[in-house]
């Protein structure tokens, strides 16, 4: 079996080491963290690995410190006597192949490996793991053995374009997974001020949501939309925005923002009248909210 050094053992490191360590993937090798509590505390949870181990003696490098030390985490393993072929992977979503530079000339082969998923807890984490994605870009044989190895452990794998343009990939990860609870508060701000619990909103939300969400994911964005702005009811959005901005205008900004996407995703649909979404875009202009 071939050996893992974990360098970060936080949320994302020790909840695939304990993943890879159950499903017997990898032997766990080296566990190195900047505080030796954090390490001896990984190697708890993950069961396995060596907390004053060498990660050079490992076949696989899992690297996942936070996205700031990320270089200064891999110059230092540059300057470790690394066995030849060692594969070395990084986790960062925002962070490409460029990370790496400090090992070009190396024996060693440069994979990313980005997994998909919000790894806040990591038992939950290592309970819901199955069916996360992973996308992986860098050294084609790397790609494959560490895209195998993420298969045995339940996850889905994609290789991403050669030459991806990371900050562009993250940020549309972002928009989707991060900016969707920051919709949901700005429903429940506006719930509330009509007298509607927290509660009551998500009660009130819960069903179209999951059906909404369902609908895109199956049909796509443009079929599983519905709303007065796909039906290019301009009047409707104008009330919208007219109480929004007397409440708040911060949020009224950013209903105008999404109105004004969405009605050019309705025209893609192409149900709503031309003239109704036109109307939306001059109600929506970003200088006249
Ligand atoms: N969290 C997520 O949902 C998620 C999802 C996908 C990808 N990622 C990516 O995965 C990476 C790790 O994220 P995370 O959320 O797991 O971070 P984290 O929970 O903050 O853990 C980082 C770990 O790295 C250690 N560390 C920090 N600096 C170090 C250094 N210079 N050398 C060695 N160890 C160091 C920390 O322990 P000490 O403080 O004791 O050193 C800690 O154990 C990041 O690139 C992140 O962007 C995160």
């Amino acid at each position: 079996m071939k050996r893992l050094a974990i360098i970060g053992p936080g949320k994302v490191g020790r909840t695939l080491a304990k993943l890879f360590h159950e499903a017997q993937v990898f032997e766990i090798g080296a566990i190195v963290a900047r505080r030796p509590e954090t390490a001896a505390d990984a190697a708890d949870f993950i069961g396995a690995g060596r907390v004053k181990g060498d990660p050079a003696e490992a076949d696989i490098i899992l690297v996942s410190v936070p996205d700031p030390e990320l270089e200064s985490a891999l110059a230092r393993l540059a300057l470790c006597d690394l066995k030849p072929d060692t594969i070395i992977t990084h986790t960062s979503g925002a962070r490409g192949l460029e990370a790496f530079a400090s090992l070009t000339g190396l024996p060693v082969r440069c994979v990313c490996t980005h997994p998909v998923k919000a790894f806040s807890d990591p038992d939950r984490s290592v309970a819901t793991f199955a069916g996360t994605m992973v996308t992986l870009d860098g050294e084609a044989s790397a790609q494959a053995e560490l895209a195998s190895a993420f298969q045995a452990i339940g996850a889905q794998t994609l290789a991403l374009p050669d030459g991806i343009d990371r900050t562009l990939y993250h940020a549309a990860i972002v928009f989707m997974a991060n900016h969707l609870p920051t919709l949901i508060q700005a429903g429940l701000e506006t719930f509330a001020q009509v007298g509607i619990s927290r509660a009551d909103g998500l009660a009130i939300a819960g069903p179209i949501l999951r059906d909404t969400l369902e609908a895109v994911l199956g049909r796509g964005p443009a079929a599983a939309l519905t709303g007065p702005v796909a039906r290019g009811d301009a009047e409707t959005v104008s009330r919208h925005l007219e109480k929004l901005a007397a409440a708040d205008p911060d949020r009224a900004v950013l209903y105008a923002a999404l109105a004004r996407a969405t009605a050019d995703l309705s025209a893609e649909k192409g149900e709503a009248s031309v003239d109704g979404l036109l109307a939306i875009r001059e109600l929506t202009e970003p200088d006249t909210n």
